[in-house]
């Protein structure tokens, strides 16, 4: 079974003193590769930087909401300059979180809107953050005209109706350990209708260990314990899903308008 995490956060000091150790335990179930989510300036950097270091490592820039408020003019040109490297395939995570609301609202618009516009020229897929925020995410998304890069609702946290506007833009849609919360109802009820041309796992590590076991830092491994979850849910084959999820994370990462640079 061949197993893509498509969210992680490898760059973080977290992983600092046993990364190694952390890509052999994944590869020992099957993860076998990666995609290092950049949130800010320098995780963008760092995330680029493993991606070069790691052949089955690949990287995305930008800039959550929560850093919107340090955000300044013509600080975007560092972002375009990682671009040179090939193993960039997205743009994100950005979008809008309403349930810490660590910088102003609208200055999380602006900065979302910037990048879905910086994504756009340069034909990258977008990687997208939603906490609280369906309506106004959705309504910029359509506003901004994202369906022409498309991408991906990270840790989708929303309902059906929700997910089906984002299928609609050409997102896909993917699951974290969220989805294995017992309190995730709705999260759960849009899982087993999303398409299967259109789903992607993730871990969102060092967060959101699935349950049940919800202390301490997640890890890539984690990825086959969200896979058979959500595989139970929709009453499918774990390696019937496993390959859909892997055949779909290279179509939204590696097939699109920069295709053959990877
Ligand atoms: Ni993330």
């Amino acid at each position: 079974m061949d197993l893509f995490d498509t969210h992680t956060h490898l760059s973080m000091r977290d992983f600092e003193r046993d990364l190694l150790d952390v890509l052999s335990r994944a590869k020992s179930v099957g993860v076998k590769k990666f995609l290092a989510v950049g949130f800010n300036f320098r995780s963008s950097g760092e995330s680029v930087a493993l991606s070069q270091k790691f052949p089955q490592i690949y990287a995305s820039v930008g800039i959550h909401p929560h850093d919107a408020k340090i955000v300044k003019e013509g600080d975007y040109s560092f972002l375009e300059s990682l671009l040179s490297s090939k193993k960039v395939v997205a743009w994100g995570e950005i979008g809008l979180d309403y349930f810490r609301d660590l910088s102003p609202r609208d200055l999380q618009k602006a900065v979302f809107r910037a990048q879905i516009q910086l994504s756009k020229k340069f034909r990258l897929p977008l990687i997208i953050h939603d906490r609280d925020a369906h309506q106004d995410i959705l309504r910029i998304l359509r506003e901004e005209k994202a369906d022409e890069v498309g991408g991906v609702m990270h840790c989708f946290s929303a309902s059906w109706e929700e997910a089906r506007q984002a299928l609609n833009m050409n997102f896909y849609i993917s699951f974290a350990g969220n989805l294995t919360y017992p309190s995730s109802r709705s999260v759960q009820e849009a899982a087993k209708k999303i398409p299967s041309d259109r789903i992607l796992v993730e871990t969102d590590c060092p967060y959101l260990k699935p349950f049940p076991d919800r202390k301490g830092r997640n890890e890539p491994q984690f990825v086959k314990v969200i896979l058979e979850f959500l595989a139970g849910l929709r009453g499918e084959k774990v390696e019937d899903l496993a390959l859909r999820c892997w055949e779909n994370a290279h179509s939204l990462f590696f097939q699109g308008s920069r295709q053959g640079l990877v």
